[in-house]
C-alpha cells in the first residue's frame, strides 16, 4: 500500500514517589477501613509526593524515563502535551515547568485539562499533529498530584481513597506505515464530552463561575468547595456505559474484533469499572492489564504507568494490539486503538 504518514510510541516512562500509603494507613485522617476500600475499589495502596514535590517534578521523571527508553535526546522533542487536573500553580501550565526543567526552550507546551481522559485527548492531538507533519516528535505527559488537594476528613473519604499521584510519559514520532498488520502506529483515536454532567464529578473553586463573585474566599475554603466532589454511583455507571461504547466504536471503525486485540488498558479509577466494561464487551479478564491496586486512580497518568508496567512485566510486547479507553469529569471519553 501507499506509505501512510502516522504517528507511534517509540518511548514509556513513569515515576511513582517512593511514599506509599496503605489503605490501613488512611484511617489515621478518616473513618475508614481496608475491606471497605478494597470490596468497592480494588486499591490496596497509592503513592504520595513529599511536600516539596510537584506535578511537573513528577512529569520530569516520566519524561527523562520515557526519553530513554525511545532512546531520543530531548533536543529532538518539537512539541510537549501534559494532561494534568492538578497543575503546579493555576496558571501558566505545568508543560512550561516541565519544559523549563528539561532544557529544551522555545518548543511549545500545551496543557490539556482532560482530567481521566487527558491523556488519550492528548494521545489523539499528538496523532494528529504528527499526521499533518506540522511536528515529528511529541512527549505526550500525564502527570497528577492528588494527595495535596484531598479533602482527608470523613466528610471527604468517598473521594479521597481513590486516587494517589504519579506519572507516566510516552514519546510519540512520526512512521511511515506500510503493513499496519505489523507495524506499530496509532491506529485510531474517538474522543467525547458531554457537559451537561460537569458537576457530577467538580472542583468548584477556585473559580470565575462562583457566585459569590471571587475566585476564592475564606467561606469557599471553609466549605470545602476547593475539594473534589462525586456523584459515584452517577460516574460509575456512566463510566461503564461510555468506556463500552467508544471502545465498541473504535474498533468497528478498525473493522477488527475483540479477539484480534491482545491487551486492553483502560484508566484505573475503579476495578469494578474496568471488569464490568470487559464483561460487556465479552473480553476475557486476563487480557485487561490494571494498576489501580497500587496506585489508586492517578487520573491523567494512569494510561502511562500502565504501559510502562506492562512493557516491564513482559505482558506489553512490540507488535502487540491495543484497545485503550478512560472515563473521567467533564464528562469527558475517549477510547484508542494502537499497535505498540
Ligand atoms: C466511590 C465508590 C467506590 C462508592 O461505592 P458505592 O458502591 O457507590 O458505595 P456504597 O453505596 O456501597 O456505599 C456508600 C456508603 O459507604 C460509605 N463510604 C463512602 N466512602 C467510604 C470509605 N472510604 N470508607 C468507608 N465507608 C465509606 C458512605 O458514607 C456510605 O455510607 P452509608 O450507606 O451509611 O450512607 C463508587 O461509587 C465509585 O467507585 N464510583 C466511581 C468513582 C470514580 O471512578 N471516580 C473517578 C472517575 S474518573
Amino acid at each position: 500500500m501507499t506509505p501512510m504518514k502516522c504517528a507511534r510510541i517509540v518511548g514509556v516512562g513513569a515515576y511513582v514517589p517512593d511514599r506509599v500509603i496503605k489503605n490501613d494507613d488512611l484511617k489515621q485522617w478518616m473513618e475508614t477501613s481496608d475491606e471497605w476500600i478494597v470490596q468497592r475499589t480494588g486499591i490496596k495502596e497509592r503513592h504520595w509526593v513529599k511536600p516539596e514535590q510537584s506535578t511537573s517534578d513528577l512529569a520530569l521523571e516520566a519524561s527523562l524515563a520515557a526519553l530513554k527508553s525511545a532512546g531520543l535526546d530531548k533536543s529532538k522533542i518539537d512539541l510537549i502535551i501534559f494532561a494534568t487536573l492538578s497543575p503546579d500553580h493555576v496558571f501558566p501550565g505545568s508543560g512550561c515547568y516541565l519544559q523549563s526543567k528539561l532544557g529544551i526552550p522555545e518548543i511549545p507546551a500545551l496543557d490539556i485539562r482532560q482530567q481521566c481522559s487527558g491523556f488519550l485527548y492528548g494521545l489523539s492531538i499528538a496523532d494528529q499533529f504528527i499526521r499533518t507533519g506540522m511536528y515529528k516528535n511529541v512527549l505526550l505527559v500525564g502527570a497528577e498530584v492528588h494527595s495535596k488537594g484531598l479533602d482527608l476528613s470523613t466528610k471527604g473519604r468517598d473521594v479521597s481513597v481513590l486516587f494517589g499521584d504519579g506519572a507516566g510519559a510516552v514519546v510519540l514520532s512520526a512512521t511511515e506505515v506500510t503493513d499496519p498488520a505489523k507495524q506499530s502506529f496509532i491506529w485510531n483515536t474517538r474522543l467525547h464530552a458531554d457537559g451537561a454532567h460537569a458537576e457530577e464529578l467538580w472542583a468548584a473553586a477556585p473559580g470565575t463561575g462562583m457566585p459569590s463573585g471571587n475566585w476564592l474566599d475564606e467561606q469557599m475554603v471553609a466549605e470545602g468547595k476547593h475539594f473534589p466532589q462525586m456523584n459515584g454511583k452517577r460516574v460509575f455507571t456512566s463510566a461503564v456505559r461510555r468506556m463500552s461504547e467508544s471502545l465498541t466504536a473504535t474498533l468497528k471503525e478498525c473493522k477488527v474484533t475483540v479477539a484480534d486485540v491482545d491487551l486492553f488498558l483502560f484508566h484505573q479509577a475503579n476495578l469494578r469499572i474496568n471488569e464490568a466494561v470487559a464483561d460487556q464487551l465479552q473480553i476475557p479478564r486476563e487480557k485487561v492489564f490494571n494498576t489501580i491496586q497500587h496506585y489508586g486512580n492517578t487520573t491523567a497518568a494512569t494510561i502511562p504507568l500502565g504501559m510502562r508496567d506492562a512493557v516491564a512485566k513482559g505482558v506489553l510486547k512490540p507488535g502487540m494490539l491495543v484497545g485503550l479507553a478512560a472515563f473521567g469529569s467533564g464528562f469527558t471519553w475517549s477510547s484508542a486503538l494502537l499497535r505498540f
